[in-house]
């Protein structure tokens, strides 16, 4: 049977990793080696959850959310198909944003649906706090943000949070139409050693 077009990138990319793990002759190259997982701790898997609140500011003095890209005029229903943002949004243990700081939550997200509103985020939670301070976990996902929960998920982490994956659950707690500042309640379930 054919190799459906739409397959056909997988499929060499499965034959580039196999050929990698598995040469047809000769030793594997000088830049790959199987290494023993014994001294990663691999043995047990743990679920952790986290419930922290973002504060994505867009206006005044502290703002942690920058435009980097203004979205260009296209004949879209989303007005603002195409830009994108820098975040360097604080998470917080309560709601309020003076209340203790868990991390830090750093990376962009940018308009990318045409029929509603939904970014495609792509940060990294830096946590600051905890036997996790210094460790990160990279979200990447869509966020149709007016939908009540948001799914997004978790694809790797470093630090105590090596080898990770799980996913967020993000609702939005308060949202000021007037200047677009938002608190969004994130809850995280991840998989880690
Ligand atoms: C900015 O943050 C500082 C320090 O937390 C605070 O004193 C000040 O009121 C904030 N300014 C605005 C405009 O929110
Ligand atoms: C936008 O799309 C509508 C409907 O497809 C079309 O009639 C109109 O000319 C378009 N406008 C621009 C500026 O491309
Ligand atoms: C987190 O780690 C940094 C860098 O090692 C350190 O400066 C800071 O005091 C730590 N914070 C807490 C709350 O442990």
């Amino acid at each position: 049977m054919a190799t459906p077009a739409f397959l056909l990138p997988f499929t060499l990319s499965l034959l580039l990793t196999l050929s990698l793990t598995f040469p047809a002759t000769g030793k594997p190259p000088a830049f790959l080696k199987s290494v023993s997982p014994s001294p990663f701790n691999l043995g047990t898997q743990k679920l952790s959850r986290f419930e922290f609140y973002w504060h994505d500011t867009v206006t005044g003095a502290n703002a942690s959310s920058i435009n980097i890209v203004k979205p260009p005029a296209v004949n879209s229903s989303i007005p603002g198909f195409g830009f994108v943002s820098m975040i360097d949004d604080p998470m917080t243990e309560k709601p309020e944003i003076g209340s203790k700081m868990v991390g830090r939550a750093q990376g962009f997200y940018g308009e990318c649906s045409q029929e509603e509103l939904a970014l495609v985020m792509s940060m990294n939670f830096v946590f600051m706090t905890g036997w996790y301070n210094g460790s990160t976990l990279t979200v990447v996902g869509r966020n149709p943000v007016n939908q009540k929960v948001r799914e997004m998920p978790v694809v790797g982490g470093s630090g105590v949070f090596r080898f990770a994956r799980g996913y967020v659950q993000a609702s939005t707690y308060s949202f000021n139409t007037k200047t677009g500042d938002a608190v969004v309640r994130y809850n995280v379930y991840v998989m880690h050693y």
